[in-house]
Parts: structure tokens; C-alpha cells; sequence
């Protein structure tokens, strides 16, 4: 069964012309980007998507930064997509993160890690509504490979 994953690339990606080369590892891993938009989020956004982290001591600068510039969101469907995206993306510290992960190969610290990814079903779908309205997503078209086989 296909998920849905909340992606988004953090403002200090957007600053460092990096959004063609994430949004590359994303197609070229296969999965289907049905919701893509560049939007300055605001500070009810910020505040709704860290809401489980209200309170840490990293709380106040990580709502700045969020909202210090815009991001690209996306919405990103794929078996096991959730998951994965977590990997490809690496850990939160960029010098725990594997080589090759978008952390390790472009986060320079903690704070500002470039990509941020849903950790589960239920923030995938709670994030999702945050960014998106239902008729911005396009689920309904079909791959190359769908069109080929005809299915
Ligand atoms: P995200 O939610 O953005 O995908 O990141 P994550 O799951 O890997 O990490 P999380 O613990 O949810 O932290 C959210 C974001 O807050 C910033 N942070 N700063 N200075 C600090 O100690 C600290 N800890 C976290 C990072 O931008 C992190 O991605
Ligand atoms: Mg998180």
C-alpha cells in the first residue's frame, strides 16, 4: 500500500539553491510527487507543525528559522515512502547522518538540517493539512510505467 510523506525543503535549502538537487533524489528514487509548492510559511504554520517540541529550549529559534524564508512543501507518495524518506534524508544531526544522505551531504549543523520529513502516519496526514488543501494534491495521474502497462 502507498503512503504519503510531508516534505519539505527548510529555508536554509531554498537559500542554498539547493531545490532542484532534492527534489532530483526524490524522483530519481522513484516515488511520485503529487503536491509541490513554494510558500513562506507563517507563524501559525511553524507553530502547528512543531508542536510536539513547544517548550524545548530550541523552540523559539527553530519557528524563526522556520519561518525565516520560504520553503518548498511537498507531498511525496511511495511504498513505505515514510520510512524511506527518513533514510534518505539522515539523521537530525548532520555528523551522525550516513554519507550520502541529504543531511550529511548539505546540513552544515542541527539547527539548520535543510529537509524535513514526517516521522509517521499520523504526522504525515497532520502536516499534509497544514500545507496543503485537498484539491492542491494531483494523486490522480498515472506513471510512465502505469501508462505503459496500462493498469
Ligand atoms: P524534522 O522534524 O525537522 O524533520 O527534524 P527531525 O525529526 O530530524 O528532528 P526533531 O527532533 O523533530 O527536531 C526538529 C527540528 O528542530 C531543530 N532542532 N534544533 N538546537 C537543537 O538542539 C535542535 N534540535 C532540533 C532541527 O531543525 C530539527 O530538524
Ligand atoms: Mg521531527
Amino acid at each position: 500500500m502507498a503512503e504519503r510523506t510531508f516534505i519539505a525543503i527548510k529555508p536554509d535549502g531554498v537559500k542554498r539553491n539547493l531545490i532542484g538537487k532534492i527534489v532530483t533524489r526524490f524522483e530519481e528514487k522513484g516515488y511520485k510527487i503529487i503536491g509541490l509548492k513554494l510558500l513562506l510559511p507563517t507563524l501559525e504554520m511553524a507553530q502547528k507543525h512543531y508542536a510536539e517540541h513547544e517548550g524545548k529550549p530550541f523552540y523559539p529559534r527553530l519557528i524563526n528559522y522556520i519561518t525565516s524564508g520560504p520553503i518548498v512543501a511537498m507531498v511525496v507518495e511511495g511504498v513505505n515512502v515514510i520510512e524511506e524518506a527518513r533514510k534518505m534524508m539522515g539523521k537530525t544531526k548532520p555528523e551522525e547522518a550516513e554519507v550520502g544522505t541529504i543531511r550529511f551531504d548539505y546540513a552544515l549543523c542541527q539547527e539548520y538540517n535543510i529537509i524535513h520529513g514526517s516521522d509517521s502516519v499520523a504526522s504525515a496526514e497532520r502536516e499534509i493539512a497544514i500545507y496543503f488543501k485537498e484539491e492542491e494534491i494531483c494523486a490522480n495521474w498515472k506513471t510512465m510505467t502505469e501508462m505503459i502497462m496500462n493498469v
